[in-house]
């Protein structure tokens, strides 16, 4: 008992410590059931033969909570998370530096793994196989290669771009993720649980209004939900309802879709200025001053899903979903009735 009161001591405190909204364990995350299902096995599986988890890579669009699972799977394993990114690992260096200092059970987390140069992915190889590193000590002709022996871990990588990753390196995987759009349903959960662990009063229909214009996404959700609660707390009485949410989603430039200035800004680029598409998209990225990256990998998957966008061979088109939208019917559109 006294152990139970102390961990949920150590886990308030860690709460507190992180300010975070983010699930603890995989009992509190919400959604992803077949992930959660199938990581919940093979972590009990592992932890029942004493060995890591075997090594697991997650791939979605951002908010999805990757990073979050990172950690919760740290915590299963009873490990602590190294956290890195293939942005800042530039050389086989710096990685064997973090794997020289890993402890058994530890998760080595490297977010946007598509990123890691070549060099540092092929050091990565070995580590994975066979938690051993080659090291080269001393210069010149006294250099010497070596071998080092790494303690048991598991690499669990992150990206938003698996079309990226080398099939040498997605290959080495044991377990492969992919994450998907939150339901409405689950996103209202979300809303709700984490507008308890922030104390702010929230009718359920205040939560269900938040939960849909989410944009599918458990940070866009938890974003929202703050920025509500202060549009509440100033403009209202403080209790998130369903009016309350509806004119601080306004004031926040959320539409009913749960588009927000720039989903608009890009649609209404297609629209206006290339004739509802087809586009390239370095010529729409060019058009509403957005990297194409961040096009392709934050906005671009959203509209997708959401069926006001389709990918076609030749570029970038709106859907007849989109151009009903709009009020533009097909016909105009095909006759050229506009731009
Ligand atoms: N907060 C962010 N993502 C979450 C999730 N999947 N479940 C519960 N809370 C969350």
């Amino acid at each position: 008992m006294e152990d139970r009161l102390v961990t949920t001591h150590k886990l308030e405190a860690e709460r507190n410590a992180e300010q975070s909204l983010r699930p603890f364990t995989l009992d509190e995350y919400i959604g992803q059931e077949p992930m959660k299902e199938s990581l919940r096995i093979c972590i009990e599986a592992a932890t029942r033969r004493g060995d890591p988890l075997d090594h697991a890579i997650f791939y979605g669009p951002p908010g999805l909570g990757k990073t979050t699972i990172a950690h919760i799977i740290a915590r299963h394993m009873g490990g602590t998370i190294r956290p890195t990114s293939g942005l800042v690992l530039n050389h086989a260096g710096d990685l064997a530096a973090i794997l020289t200092n890993l402890q058994a059970h530890d998760v080595l987390f490297i977010d946007e793994i598509h990123r890691l140069p070549g060099a540092v992915e092929e050091a990565l190889y070995p580590a994975m196989e066979d938690f051993q590193i080659d090291l080269v000590i001393g210069q010149g002709p006294a250099a010497r290669a070596m071998k080092l022996d790494l303690p048991p871990f598991t690499l669990v990588g992150a990206t938003t771009k698996a079309g990226s990753l080398t099939s040498p390196l997605r290959e080495r995987f044991g377990l492969v993720y992919r994450l998907d759009f939150y339901t409405p349903e689950e996103l209202d959960i979300i809303v709700t649980r984490s507008a308890g662990l922030l104390n702010v009063v929230i009718e359920p229909e205040g939560a269900t209004e938040i939960g849909k214009r989410a944009r599918g996404t458990p940070r866009i959700a938890n974003r929202l939900i703050k920025r509500v609660r202060d549009f509440a707390d100033v403009k209202a009485d403080g209790i998130v309802t369903r009016q309350v949410a509806q004119d601080a989603l306004r004031w926040l430039g959320v539409d009913d879709m749960g588009f927000d200035e720039m989903d608009r800004k890009i649609l209404l680029a297609i629209l206006e200025k290339f004739h509802g598409g087809p586009v390239g998209v370095e010529a729409l990225a060019a058009a509403v001053q957005e990297e194409k990256a961040t096009l392709e990998d934050v906005y671009e998957p959203f509209l997708l899903q959401s069926g006001y966008l389709d990918r076609t061979p030749r570029g970038r088109q709106l859907t007849d979903k989109a151009l009903k939208h709009f009020g533009v019917s097909k016909e105009g559109k095909e006759k050229g009735l506009f731009g």
